[in-house]
């Protein structure tokens, strides 16, 4: 069993699709293994994609990131990450697969519902952006 993180993101918390998306997950395999509702800071959302400082829609990213509630979780299932991105469907919803999470509830290529962890080793680093070591019952 592997562990990655899930973030459902503003646009999807805000239209009410949280409680679909999560039970989405669970029927996809996925068992919670920890979560909870924040709104991130300007700065903890710009450090969280600090990756994509230099891209174009950084500034987009970060003031959407910031508009509202998120809930992330941590979720286990056998080869977590790559599982997890092939159940959410590409970044834009207009190209991800019929039945994946971001084509059933995402709105848009910036508003779009969901974030994945993209390695095991992103994967470490997210889940302790969010999750203190008590919060991680058996990490
Ligand atoms: P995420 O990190 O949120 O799971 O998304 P991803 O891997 O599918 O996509 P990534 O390339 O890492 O981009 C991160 C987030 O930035 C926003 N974005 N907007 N307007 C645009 O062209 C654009 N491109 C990316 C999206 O919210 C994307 O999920
Ligand atoms: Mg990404």
């Amino acid at each position: 069993m592997s562990q990655t993180l899930a973030i459902i993101k503003p646009d999807a918390v805000e239209a009410g699709k949280a409680g679909k998306i999560l039970a989405h997950l669970e029927h996809a395999g996925f068992t919670v293994r920890a979560l909870k509702m924040t709104r991130l800071s300007a700065e903890q959302a710009g450090a969280f994609y600090e990756v994509h400082r230099e891209r174009p829609f950084y500034g987009e990213l970060v003031e959407f990131m910031t508009s509202g509630a998120v809930i992330p979780m941590v979720l286990e299932a056998d080869g977590a990450v790559p599982r997890l991105r092939e159940v959410i469907g590409a970044t834009d919803p207009a190209e991800a697969a019929e039945g994946t999470v971001r084509r059933l509830y995402a709105e848009s290529k910036g508003r779009n519902a969901i974030h994945a962890s993209d390695s095991d080793e992103n994967a470490a680093v997210e889940i302790a952006f969010f999750f203190s070591r008590m919060e991680r019952p058996g990490l």
